[in-house]
């Protein structure tokens, strides 16, 4: 019996292979996306088994055969950088800020990351899982079929496990792939406060070993800043958890220069995230390494700042950006990555091309997983998104606007 699906009548598919030779070359238009004009695409078993032009599509009997009538059809989206299980909400600190309170302010204040703490420490289970399923299938609407998630909102062992646990079942109950990371160090409780170290003991004594023990998340980040923690105490998280057999990954650079990239670097983190303060140097040294930039232009953008990271020093250094929304109740809170695609054409400097690849295949390289999803050639996971333009160089032109119609993971149709 045959399972292969036809998908024909595709006006142009965005292959975005992981590889176009050089990168960084301030690639644009047809090379960087891998474009297929009047295209079809077989699936077979979930994954892709031929691309080409439709004209050459191999003579077969399908079960299903679907016509996109014309239209776009692209990867599904890769999220590689949320917060996305969390209670309550600090819409007030927006409202704070527009009369001229600063984040840092917020934060030292007994807002920010404590006040949602708070809030998710009150919360059930039950109560994290319906929100956050909510927001999967927000995120899903847009096109996103592969979502990376912090926790970092517990801060004690009973509560961080609460978090890494609603997210390994939204892995299992929702369509979208969830990778979870432990963000154990995203700030200090306030019971420990001043004595970061004593926290940074249970950090790396108690919680790390449990998550390795339990493979309750992939990869370990934490968020090096003035305010939070110290070079040195990064590196001890990270190093225990890179000894525990976890990847990882860094917030670096997001309102000061640390020497958190370097750091990221030198221990071949996965990904180095935010980055608005790099360097040159930082951005040589990340390329070296092979450690993504994971560029995130609604972190800067909501929290009023004008220092955008700026990818040519990142693409000059040849490592291939990558774009998340960061959402989270403070600093970022969207779950709109087209949106996200668009600033970092306005703000950053990419081209619509690089954008794309930065929402798909380099994200997915943010998480280590650009050999099995972000692209649509045979062999990668039939994840894609029927859009609703006819031609890819409209994708973020009409901005803030859901391009997504119809969106398929593994074969099946998710949501439209
Ligand atoms: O990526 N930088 C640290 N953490 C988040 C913000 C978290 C929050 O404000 O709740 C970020 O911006
Ligand atoms: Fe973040």
């Amino acid at each position: 019996m045959d399972n292969r699906v036809l998908v024909r009548g595709i006006g142009e598919l965005l292959t975005i292979p992981a590889e176009i030779g050089e990168v960084g070359e301030g690639v644009s238009g047809d090379d960087a996306l891998g474009v297929i004009r009047n295209a079809a695409m077989i699936l077979d078993d979930g994954r892709v088994a031929w691309v080409g032009p439709q004209s050459e599509a191999p003579e077969a009997s399908y079960v299903e055969i679907v016509d996109v009538n014309g239209l776009v059809v692209m990867p599904g989206l890769v999220e590689c950088h949320t917060h996305l299980v969390f209670a309550g909400n600090r819409a007030h600190e927006f409202s704070l800020r527009t009369q001229g309170a600063t984040y840092e302010e917020i934060a030292a204040s007994g807002g920010g990351i404590v006040s949602t703490v708070e809030a998710t420490r009150l919360a059930t289970n039950e109560e994290l899982m319906v929100s956050a399923l909510a927001r999967l299938d927000d995120f899903l609407r847009h096109g996103v079929t592969t979502l990376e998630a912090k926790s970092g909102y517990g801060l004690s062992w009973e509560h961080e496990r609460k978090i890494l646990e609603v997210m390994s079942d939204l892995n299992q109950q929702h369509p979208t792939t969830v990778v979870s990371t432990f963000l154990g160090a995203h700030t200090v409780p306030l019971e420990f406060r001043p004595d970061t170290e004593r926290y940074l003991d249970v950090v790396c004594e108690e919680m790390l070993p449990q998550v390795a023990e339990a493979k309750l998340a992939t990869f370990c980040d934490v968020f090096v800043e003035t305010g939070a923690f110290s070079l040195e105490q990064g590196r001890r998280v990270l190093e225990t958890a890179r000894d525990l057999g976890l990847l990882l990954k860094i917030h670096s650079e997001q309102l000061t220069h640390t020497g958190a990239t370097a750091l990221g670097a030198e221990l071949e983190a996965v990904s180095a995230d935010h980055l608005d303060f790099c360097t040159p140097e930082d951005a040589r040294l990340l390329a070296e390494a092979g450690t993504v930039p994971v560029l995130l232009p609604g972190a800067t953008f909501f929290v009023g700042h004008t220092r955008f990271a700026r990818a040519q020093m990142f693409q000059e250094a040849g490592a291939p950006v990558a774009l998340s929304t960061d959402y989270n109740p403070g600093s970022s809170h969207t779950r709109n990555l087209w949106l996200m695609g668009t600033m970092g054409c306005v703000y950053m400097g990419l081209s619509p091309a690089e954008a794309l690849r930065g929402m798909t295949t380099n994200a997915a390289r943010a998480l280590g997983m650009h050999e099995e999803v972000g692209s649509l050639l045979p062999g990668y996971a039939a994840d894609f998104i029927v859009t609703g333009v006819g031609n890819g160089e409209e994708l973020l032109y009409l901005y803030g606007h859901n391009p997504a119609k119809e969106v398929y993971k593994s074969g099946r149709k998710v949501a439209h």
